[in-house]
């Protein structure tokens, strides 16, 4: 098995980078060999122990029933069968839910949804243990009494059935202020939900070890936490229970909170038998079990100027929780912080609400909230361009924030770090926007059945957690004798490239190549206490904490140095893998091993807290997010209007990444989100039958994008921006933010669609995800209500100057305005 820093070692020894190239090098990914080649390890490569068992999870057949008797005797006569567990077998608490108590690891007297897990086999292989698993379907295992099910979104918000209380944010008068506007819309939309589709699925392996204690490797972007709902779930002290994560498969958000089932029952089982047990969720019962991003029903309204300027607005965002609270309070409030998107509004009302229904609890998904906030925004200045017959973009840079005014979002935060304008205005520069509406505009009047359209939507998307305690971080950095380093920190690495920024910041702060430091498993032995890598704050965090434990003994060693050889502690440099003080140099590894001979300390741990954040939850109200990250993108598509197929056939994107620790792994994180986000929007669609099955439970249903879906042409750029606030090497976090950025994609369809109808005074009415179907209906429904306003001008429902015709011509594009 090769080591984790081998490739690294290939591509940066010759390149040498050290302590001032190491942090802001385009350097490959820590693992990307391993990656490629299949030797990185994940959970399920852990080679197994002898004695290993395996788990596999008997699941619900109804969204809604009593639980009326489990007779479990045919499950355990089957072959291969070691135990059966059921909730009875729980000698802790019967709970994985992170915040609220809600979310019981084995249903017990009533099942919330299908496929929620009843039962878990434990069997000598994973398949005995899945064929055992399989006989939850057989009346005769589980007997149940139905219970009226709420499976939608609006039957949850007419019953008023929600799992947490509504949030609700105003500023103003928007009630009044919309009234009183000369121009009005209001309107209704509604987004899909998403399944992370992380390659590798939910895992857990969890070891039982001497003096009662428990090793857990879960495959988890949150270690503490699996650490804590196991050993609530045992009864025990934290301190028996141990988990490690060298990495993920990727986690999206679909590991925060929803790996702990499969810790708790991997646990569970080995607890009870005293054999190691692992649990792998095949990609079916994974899609049946856990959450996915939440989907939103809108209802909003606006008024507005002349120029689309927004006076008041008004939204609610009615999220579909699913049957338990998971993460959704913190997912709703960061839909509420959102909303704004790029866009001052004087006079708000933004309420959402967290809609109970007997479907998988939905949890984090790549944005948390902030993408379904934001979007409705872009959705209604769209349908406000329309309706004025304006470029959208002009409505766009007329609500831009500004820069001293209008600047204080809904919920009192300034945006005081605002690129909005000249990032824009790059960007309407490099990718031609004008030029290309104009031409799209020439070619959508000759052709009949393809049309194009195209669209630019800006983002800012806040940094930190909305919970301010979450926002700390530790590290502990050892210095061998050798020279060598080994560092630990509370992030999980998921394929973003976290650890190859840590082990880039600490080989800064030492001067060494990066292939003398090595990043190991995040271990909650060895940083207690860590928060989830999660709201794209890994780097900032980790980055920090691991710096702060760096420096610390560089200057234990600073002072041995000026101690030796004279001079001061601050004249003493690391650089190029050595040591230089007074005019003598030695190299970094020498140098140490004089310090360990002079008892100097090489070891350190290092902690981070983010500064100025606060939040008062009850109004909603606060700073709750360090600094603003921004982007923007232009997305150009081609739509044929018989079949609903459409293609992506260019995007232009720029995004800010701060001052990038390592540009290479950022554009990535840009590429990546763009394409998921688009995926969410357009070809992803999860669909529930009339008993609450979900339909969609595996690749074959559920189209994720290829690599064939990316546009051909697909210039994608860092916009070069320091942050503004002292974060690790002026880096912004990037691992969300850019999944805002294919609202574009949507919106270009929606254009296309309008360019089919260009008598229609008002924009399509296009649900996501933009499946064929949804753009078929968007066309019929575009036609008919155009026909019927043909008919009866007075029925139009844009009142005011809505010009009739030349929908599809957009005005020219004009010069950037900066004044927001
Ligand atoms: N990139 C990859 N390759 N795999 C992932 O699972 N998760 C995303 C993003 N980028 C993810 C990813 C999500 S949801 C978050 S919150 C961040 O990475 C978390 O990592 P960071 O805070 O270190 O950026
Ligand atoms: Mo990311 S949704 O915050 O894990």
């Amino acid at each position: 098995m090769n080591h984790q820093s081998d490739p690294v070692v290939a591509h940066t020894t010759h390149a040498a980078h050290t302590a001032r190239s190491a942090a802001g090098a385009p350097l490959p990914h820590e693992s990307a060999e391993l990656h490629v080649s299949g030797e990185a390890r994940y959970t399920d490569d852990i080679p197994e122990l002898h004695g290993t068992l395996h788990a596999a999870l008997g699941l619900s057949r109804h969204a809604h029933a009593r639980i009326v008797s489990l007779d479990l005797r045919r499950v355990r006569e089957a072959p291969g069968v070691v135990a059966v567990l059921s909730a009875a077998d729980i000698p802790g608490e019967n709970n994985c839910g992170p915040v609220v108590h809600d979310d019981p690891v084995l249903a017990s007297g009533e099942v919330q949804y299908l496929g929620q897990p009843v039962f878990a086999v434990i069997a000598t292989s994973h398949d005995l243990a899945r064929r055992a698993a399989a006989l939850a379907a057989s009346d005769d295992v589980v007997r149940y009494e139905p219970l009226e099910a709420v499976l939608s979104i609006a039957q949850a918000k007419a019953l008023q059935h929600y799992v947490l209380p509504p949030l609700r944010l105003s500023r103003g008068e928007p009630a009044a202020r919309i009234v009183a506007a000369p121009h009005r819309i209001a309107g209704t939309f509604e987004a899909g939900g998403q399944e992370q589709f992380y390659l590798e699925g939910q895992v857990a392996y969890a070891l039982p070890e001497e003096q009662d204690g428990m090793l857990v490797y879960s495959s988890t972007q949150h270690p503490s936490e699996m650490q804590q709902v196991v050993a609530h779930l045992l009864g025990w002290p934290a301190h028996r229970v141990a988990c490690e994560c060298r990495r993920m498969g990727g986690g999206f958000g679909g590991k925060e909170s929803q790996s702990a089932l499969f810790a708790c029952v991997a646990a569970l089982a080995a607890h009870k038998t005293g054999r190691p047990v692992k649990l792998r969720a095949d990609r079916d019962d994974d899609f049946m079990i856990t959450g996915k991003r939440h989907d939103a029903l809108y209802t909003y309204e606006a008024g507005f100027d002349d120029a689309g300027r927004l006076l008041g607005t008004r939204v609610e965002i009615a999220l579909r929780a699913g049957y338990s609270a998971d993460l959704s309070g913190a997912v709703a409030t960061r839909a509420v912080c959102h909303f704004d998107n790029a866009y001052y509004l004087s006079d708000v009302e933004i309420v959402a609400l967290c809609c109970k229904t007997n479907t998988q609890s939905n949890t984090a998904f790549r944005g948390f909230g902030g993408p379904q906030g934001a979007l409705v925004m872009e959705v209604m200045l769209d349908a406000i361009a329309k309706q004025l017959n304006r470029d959208p973009l002009d409505v766009r840079l007329a609500n831009y924030y500004g820069i001293g005014e209008r600047d204080i979002t809904p919920y009192g935060q300034r945006v005081g770090d605002n690129v909005l304008a000249p990032l824009t205005g790059d960007l309407l520069a490099s990718s031609r926007y004008a030029e290309r509406r104009d031409s799209l505009a020439a070619y959508n009047r000759t052709s009949a059945v393809l049309k194009r359209g195209i669209a630019i939507t800006p983002v800012k998307f806040g940094i930190s957690f909305n919970v301010p305690h979450l926002n700390q971080a530790g590290a502990l950095v050892h210095v061998y004798r050798d020279g060598s380093v080994l560092v630990n920190h509370g992030g999980t690495e998921m394929g973003q490239g976290l650890n190859t920024k840590v082990a880039q910041v600490v080989a800064g702060t030492f001067g060494l190549p990066l292939a003398r430091v090595r990043v190991s498993a995040a271990d909650t032995a060895k940083v207690a206490n860590t928060s989830a890598t999660a709201a794209s704050t890994g780097s900032d965090l980790n980055g920090k904490a691991a710096e702060d434990a760096a420096l610390t003994i560089r200057a234990r060693l600073a002072t041995l140095a000026a101690a030796e050889y004279g001079g001061t502690p601050d004249a003493v440099t690391f650089e190029d893998g050595a040591v230089r003080a007074n005019g003598v140099s030695i190299t970094f590894a020498q140098f140490v091993e004089l310090a360990y001979m002079k008892r100097v300390q090489l070891w350190s741990d290092g902690f981070y807290a983010t500064p100025k954040v606060h939040w008062d939850a009850r109004t909603l109200t606060g700073h709750p997010f360090y600094y603003f990250a921004y982007g923007a993108a232009v997305s150009e598509v081609v739509v044929d209007t018989l079949t609903g197929e459409w293609k992506l056939v260019r995007a232009d994107v720029l995004h800010d990444a701060g001052r990038s620790i390592n540009p290479a792994i950022d554009m990535g994180q840009v590429e990546g989100a763009f394409i998921q986000g688009m995926g969410w929007l357009t070809t992803e669609e999860l669909w529930w039958d009339g008993n609450g099955r979900l339909m969609t439970h595996s690749p074959s249903t559920y189209k994720i994008p290829a690599v064939s879906d990316t546009p051909a042409v697909f210039n994608v750029q860092l916009y070069r921006n320091e942050n503004a606030e002292p974060t690790i090497f002026g880096s912004k976090a990037v691992g969300e933010p850019p999944l805002l950025l294919p609202f574009s994609v949507f919106l270009a369809i929606r254009d296309a669609i309008g360019a089919a109808v260009p008598e229609a005074r008002e924009a399509a009415p296009l649900r996501a995800p933009a499946t064929p179907e949804a753009i078929l209906d968007a066309l019929d429904a575009l036609r008919a209500s155009a026909a019927a306003s043909a008919q009866s001008p007075t029925l139009a429902p844009a009142a005011g100057n809505a010009a009739s015709g030349h929908a599809a011509v957009p005005a020219a594009a004009r010069n950037v305005k900066m004044d927001g």
